[in-house]
């Protein structure tokens, strides 16, 4: 038999050889690190279906900020929960709302860190769906004003970048209109443009209080069996302005990832999100799996699809790693 003149496995025999022709390399200027803003003073509270992850006050945040600043993550992803929640979502755009607090503070005490602020309502919403609702049903252009509003009073709080995910139609445009307006025309926007409605989002609903108490968010998130709608989606934020283009969830959407990046000439970034993170977090727990080669295997796999960017509550761990 004539054996095949090429054989793979020559550049594989030993990790030298492997470093060499690695195509895919991890690396800390990736890394987006969420975290979520509770009022009140020194309160680090575990959030238990997300081991390792905590709601804190601002002035724990301030301190988390600045481990990943030493760590050298570029930014984090600020959540707020707020002592109390409405029908209008006032505490998402009030002046000394909780993000608001919290972006100043760390914005005070680690200027040299990016502080990124998702905006949306459902953490806000007495409902804890994502906008305004009329009889059930969340009101699409109602629900822009209120968008533009939060994005606006997170700018004037000192946020360097808004990421909208509240998958109304036309957010990206109002909240651009609205920064423009007022003088925030440097301020870029990050949109999450391929939001899903996802399973995998459920242990970030404890985390940030926001289960919606009726009913689901099909009705605005995308059907997780779609991929040309997600490129109909993205085009419309491009168009908008979005100078980010977001993919959420990331490891079941690999394939939308890898499309977002041929199609588009914008970064691109992916959400590594809570159960994503969770069911790691739990397999290792429980000695199924290794937990740290879990981590950067889904990492790697993430970037090697085409983002640009990994938001994930992985960060300040796998910076660590990476330093080593
Ligand atoms: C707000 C929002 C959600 C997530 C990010 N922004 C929850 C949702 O849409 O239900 C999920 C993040 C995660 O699961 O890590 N709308």
């Amino acid at each position: 038999m004539q054996f095949p003149e090429y054989r793979a496995r020559r550049l594989r025999k030993n990790e030298n050889f492997r470093r060499l022709i690695r195509e895919t390399k991890l690396s800390v200027d990736d890394l987006v690190y969420p975290l979520f803003a509770v009022t009140g003073k020194s309160v680090k509270k575990p959030i238990t279906s997300m081991p390792g992850q905590f709601q804190l006050s601002v002035d724990y945040i301030a301190k988390e900020a600045q481990k990943a600043h030493e760590l050298g993550i570029p930014a984090v992803l600020l959540f707020g929960i707020p002592a109390k929640k409405d029908e209008m979502a006032t505490g998402a755009f009030a002046k000394d709302g909780i993000v608001q607090q919290a972006v100043k503070r760390i914005k005070n005490e680690v200027p040299d860190i990016l502080v990124i602020t998702d905006v949306c309502l459902c953490e806000y919403t007495s409902h804890g769906h994502c906008g305004m609702l009329e009889k059930d049903s969340v009101q699409n252009d109602e629900t822009l004003e209120v968008l533009a509003e939060t994005a606006l009073s997170h700018a004037r709080a000192g946020a360097d970048m808004v990421a909208p995910s509240a998958m109304m139609d036309g957010q990206v445009a109002a909240i651009r209109e609205a920064l423009d307006e007022n003088a925030f025309e440097d301020v870029p926007i990050m949109a999450y443009s391929a939001k899903y409605a996802s399973s995998f989002y459920g242990p970030f609903r404890e985390a940030a209080e926001s289960a919606p108490q009726f009913g689901d968010r099909k009705a605005y998130q995308m059907d997780p069996a779609n991929a040309d709608e997600a490129i109909r989606e993205m085009s419309l934020d491009v168009s908008e302005g979005a100078d980010i283009i977001m993919v959420k969830p990331a490891l079941a959407y690999l394939d939308i990832i890898c499309r977002a990046k041929q199609e588009f000439d914008l970064p691109v970034a992916a959400y590594n999100v809570s159960g994503e993170y969770s069911m790691i977090k739990a397999a290792a727990q429980l000695g199924w799996l290794d937990e740290e080669k879990a981590m950067i295997e889904s990492l790697t796999a993430i970037k090697r699809a085409g983002a640009d960017i990994i938001i994930t509550y992985f960060a300040p761990q796998v910076a660590k790693l990476l330093k080593k």
